[in-house]
Parts: structure tokens; C-alpha cells; sequence
């Protein structure tokens, strides 16, 4: 991926951070809220190093019926937006908490992903992740073909760090900021709730798009509130007016 700042020279510097929310009006449940998964399943017993060591078997199960759920699910009107942004404004940044891959399925090329990729899978042995996109798997939990040890999801679990260069590409983005969308995000999980922060300390305004108030709310300079597959095109085309 190319750096953040050596695109940047023209224009307002646009960055985005999206969450579950923006996937909801395709088909992907989203953590929280009403229907969430974090309602009906224990994220300790699912998405921690301590669930994986303790059962792989479960942990793959659940990711399995994920990836079900997700490669039936087709990018809605706020992915596109997005992709149309990168397109029209020179040195916009797209960061994501999530993992389905939806982003790039609507098109966006330079995606900074916080929390991995759900359709990525790592051996546990040899540290090395590779795109897998078979849905059933064959064998769960599935193993590495090299060296018959466990395959895990390449995503980010409870506990764990984000990967360390897509951290740095997301705070220089944020540091870099003009206009920061909050998009489908509660803003609850850190540090990703923390780079809207950081932007508005650097002097950034901050425009969120959600259903209802978050704890970032009070950092906005404008809201809009409603489906974000509506919203966001409608701020996209006022924008470019
Ligand atoms: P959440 O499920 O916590 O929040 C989804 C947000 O999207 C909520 O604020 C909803 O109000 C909003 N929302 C839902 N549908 C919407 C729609 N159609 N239009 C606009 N807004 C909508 O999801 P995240 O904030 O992404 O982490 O959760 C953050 C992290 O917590 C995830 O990446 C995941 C989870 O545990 C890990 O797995 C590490």
C-alpha cells in the first residue's frame, strides 16, 4: 500500500472509519445493538487467543457460518460511495474495522484494515497468512497445507494488537485529517474508537453517520442520522456540489 501523505497535495484530506454498520444493509450482522452477535454469542468464547487454544473447533464453526453469511452478501450504496470518494478526492483513506472484504468488493483499492480479513487464513506455526475464499471449508478446523498445523482466521482477536503498519498508516491518517467520516461505528472498541479523537485534537471536523448517538457523538460537527447506505450518498453528492 502507498503511504498516506505523498498523495495529498491538492484538496480537502478526506479519511473515513467504517464499522459493522455500514455492512448492515447488505446482509451482515452487525456486534451490537438489537440483533447483534455480541447479544446472542459470548465474545470470550469466540473471538480471544484463550477460545481459539481452548476450542478450535467452535471458534471455526462460528467463523465458517461468518463467511456463509458474508459471500452471499453484495456491497450496498454507502460501499460505493466510498469507492467513488477514492476515486474523486487525492489522498483519501479508507479505514475499517471490519472484516468482511466488502470494501474491495465494491471496488476500493486502498483499504487500511484495522482488524484483519476474514477471508484471510494464518498458519499458527508459521505466522504466514494467504486469502482463502472456500465456502464450506473442507475440513474444520482447517490446517496448514505445508505443515499440517492450525489454520486460524487472519483477523484481529480480544487482547490482541492491530497489526502494527496498518495502526501507523490509520494514525497518520487521522493526524493528516481535514474531514473525518464516523460511519456505522459505536465507537466503543479501542484504539479504533480513538482515531476520531486524535483527528479532531489535530483539527479535523468530524461528520457521523449512525442509526442513533454513539460516544463519539459529542465529537461531531455534523451528524446524520439514518441508513447509511441512504446518508452517505446523499452527503457524497452535496459534497461534490
Ligand atoms: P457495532 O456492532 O458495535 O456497531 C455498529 C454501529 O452501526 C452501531 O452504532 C449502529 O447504530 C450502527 N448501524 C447499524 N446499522 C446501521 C445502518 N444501516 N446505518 C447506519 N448505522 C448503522 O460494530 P463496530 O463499531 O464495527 O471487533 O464494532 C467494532 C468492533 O467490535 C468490531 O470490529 C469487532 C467488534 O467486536 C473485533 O472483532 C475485534
Amino acid at each position: 500500500m502507498a503511504g498516506v501523505s505523498d498523495s495529498m497535495e491538492f484538496g480537502p484530506r478526506v479519511v473515513a472509519l467504517t464499522g459493522a454498520g455500514i455492512s448492515a444493509e447488505s446482509g451482515v450482522p452487525t456486534f451490537r445493538g438489537p440483533d447483534g452477535l455480541w447479544g446472542r454469542y459470548r465474545p470470550e468464547e469466540l473471538a480471544t487467543p484463550e477460545a481459539f487454544a481452548r476450542d478450535p473447533v467452535r471458534v471455526w464453526e462460528w467463523y465458517a457460518w461468518r463467511r456463509e453469511v458474508i459471500a452471499r452478501a453484495q456491497p450496498n450504496p454507502a460501499h460505493r460511495a466510498l469507492v467513488e470518494m477514492e476515486a474523486a478526492l487525492p489522498g483519501f483513506v479508507l479505514i475499517t474495522q471490519n472484516v468482511d472484504g466488502l470494501h474491495q468488493q465494491a471496488g476500493s483499492r486502498r483499504v487500511v484494515e484495522l482488524h484483519g480479513n476474514l477471508w484471510r487464513v494464518r498458519c499458527v506455526q508459521e505466522d504466514r497468512a494467504w486469502e482463502d475464499r472456500r465456502v464450506p471449508l473442507p475440513e474444520i478446523p482447517p490446517r496448514c497445507p505445508t505443515c499440517g498445523a492450525l489454520l486460524r482466521p487472519d483477523v484481529v482477536w480480544f487482547g490482541e494488537p492491530i497489526p502494527s503498519e496498518a495502526w501507523q498508516l490509520a494514525v497518520q491518517a487521522a493526524q493528516e485529517a481535514n474531514l473525518f467520516l464516523v460511519i456505522g461505528t459505536s465507537g466503543i472498541v479501542e484504539p479504533a474508537a480513538s482515531l476520531p479523537r486524535l483527528a479532531r485534537a489535530c483539527g479535523a471536523r468530524i461528520i457521523e453517520f449512525n442509526l442513533e448517538d454513539t460516544p463519539l457523538t459529542p465529537l461531531a460537527d455534523e451528524v446524520w442520522r439514518g441508513p447509511v447506505g441512504e446518508t452517505l450518498p446523499r452527503w457524497w453528492a452535496r459534497f461534490q456540489t
